[in-house]
């Protein structure tokens, strides 16, 4: 027998990676209907690990998108509860091209195992999952009440854990809230998750003619869409970074002394370490602001692909009837995409070459989220990761989106805890997506010593 449980938790990794890899071999792929199938196999897969853990209720939950999974084990009546929130869906991994190997054939080389949702957030998931389970079978008992909610649409801007969450905020009242969906500054310097980016995803559709047109026969006095579309977009935000609609900087962002003096200490580091990882030899954009400052806490307008006319072999003299664009914005803590919405549809309007129609749509949104490094889950948290890193961690803005964090504190009106183990280069959403087997160690390290720290 082991004897201590960092010990049982070294002893038992092997096992852990292998459940691992029979959970990423299920390509959850949520945005495409054809993957349906596998991504409820993904959640029955989390059903069995959770019932396997000893979790008395354990339900796949149904509704019109992919199914929710939830667990609870709330035996311990003078204890905290913690709500622990996941996903088990994962992005597409097109361009497949870009792979070194097959994105759901699982492939471990020098200390990380690659695939597609090794890092976001299977990876991260099993990290929890090993807490839990070294708690249980080395200690016999789970130290705290756990909840554990998990989805299959987040990646994918669903809206089913949100309607859960407004229909059953009781049965998922807790203490706090873990989420570990996101990475770290590094290895050597572990960061909590102080802030996270809201987001809005639109679509733009610009209509000219009722039809193609011959562009001898009628260049120069046909409406073009797929020009007017860049004419818009470049109106929206120019060359310097700043966009242009109503009030999008006038939300006020509350950001703690302590992240701003990493701000300033970290930022030569930062914006080495980002130029490397792109590939690029200059940061385009606000390079008055610190990239912190700009990951973090300001909005950004992001085109995502344009489609229209002809882009196929060869050459083909056609004017387009229509042009459409996908483009997000991201958002600091504190603004509602909803609203926000209003104004972008309104800034499309109003910076839309004459000559056009346009639809803009709102295909999803989630609000930002921030919460203060003094609050006590969060300090537990800090301490958490310093036993296992013997280093402090800092605070570190986030400039992705969990939507499902804003809701929480909103809704459930509970502390959200952002702590995960991912590292800068783990390449989500991209290929060769990865996930370091030090972490996955560290990290199931550092969740089993929360849980301790939480009881009471
Ligand atoms: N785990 C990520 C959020 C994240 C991104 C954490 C980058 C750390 C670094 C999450 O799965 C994600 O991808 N969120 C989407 C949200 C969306 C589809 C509503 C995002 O940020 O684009
Ligand atoms: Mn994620
Ligand atoms: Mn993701």
């Amino acid at each position: 027998m082991a004897d201590s449980m960092e010990e049982y938790i070294k002893e038992n990794t092997d096992k852990y990676i292998e459940e691992l890899v029979s959970w990423l071999k299920i390509p959850s792929i949520s945005t495409l209907p054809e993957h349906a199938g596998d991504v409820r196999s993904a959640a029955i897969w989390a059903e069995n690990k959770l019932l396997a853990l000893g979790f008395p209720v354990v339900e796949v939950i149904e509704g019109d998108g992919h199914p929710l999974v939830f667990a609870e084990w709330t035996d311990k009546q003078d204890q905290p509860t913690l709500l622990i929130y996941g996903h088990y869906d994962v992005q597409p991994v097109d361009p497949l091209s870009e792979w070194r190997s097959s994105p759901f054939e699982p492939r471990i080389e020098n200390g990380s195992i690659y695939a597609r949702g090794a890092t976001d957030d299977k990876g991260q998931l099993m990290v929890v999952f090993a807490a839990l389970e070294a708690w249980t079978k080395y200690r016999g008992a789970l130290p705290i009440n756990i909840k554990i909610l998990l989805e299959g649409e987040e990646e994918a801007g669903g809206a089913s854990v949100e309607k859960y969450l407004y229909s059953h905020g009781r049965r998922l009242q807790a203490d706090a809230a873990l989420i570990c969906d996101t990475h770290m500054n590094s290895l050597e310097q572990p960061s909590i998750i102080s802030g996270l980016r809201g987001i809005l995803y639109t679509e733009i559709a610009v209509h000219g003619a009722k039809t193609d047109l011959h562009s001898g026969s009628y260049g120069g006095v046909a409406p073009n869409p797929v020009h007017a579309l860049c004419l818009l977009i470049a109106r929206l935000k120019g060359e310097d970074g700043r966009i242009h609609i109503d009030k999008i900087y006038d939300a006020p962002v509350a950001v703690a002394e302590e992240e701003k003096d990493f701000w300033k200490e970290n930022r030569q580091s930062l914006e080495a370490r980002l130029l490397v990882e792109m590939g690029v030899d200059q940061l385009v954009g606000e390079n008055e602001l610190s990239p912190h400052e700009r990951l973090g806490v300001r909005p950004t307008l992001e085109v995502h692909g344009i489609r229209g006319g002809f882009t196929g072999e060869g050459a083909k003299t056609v004017i387009p009837a229509e042009a459409l664009a996908k483009v997000s914005l991201r958002l600091p803590a504190g603004m509602d995409p909803n609203q926000v919405f209003t104004v972008f549809a309104k800034a499309v309007g109003e910076n839309l070459p004459t000559g056009y129609e346009v639809d803009v749509r709102n295909l999803h949104g989630g609000a930002g989220f921030s919460i203060s490094p003094e609050n006590r889950y969060v300090k537990n948290a800090a301490d958490a990761i310093e036993k296992t890193y013997g280093r402090r961690p800092v605070f570190m803005r986030e400039g992705g989106s969990i939507p499902i964090a804003a809701l929480f504190d909103g809704i459930l009106g509970i502390p959200v805890v952002l702590m995960g183990f991912g590292l800068p280069d783990d390449g989500a959403h991209g290929p060769n997506e990865k996930f370091s087997l030090a972490q996955l160690y560290n990290g199931i390290c550092t969740v089993a010593e929360y849980l301790d720290r939480l009881r009471k």
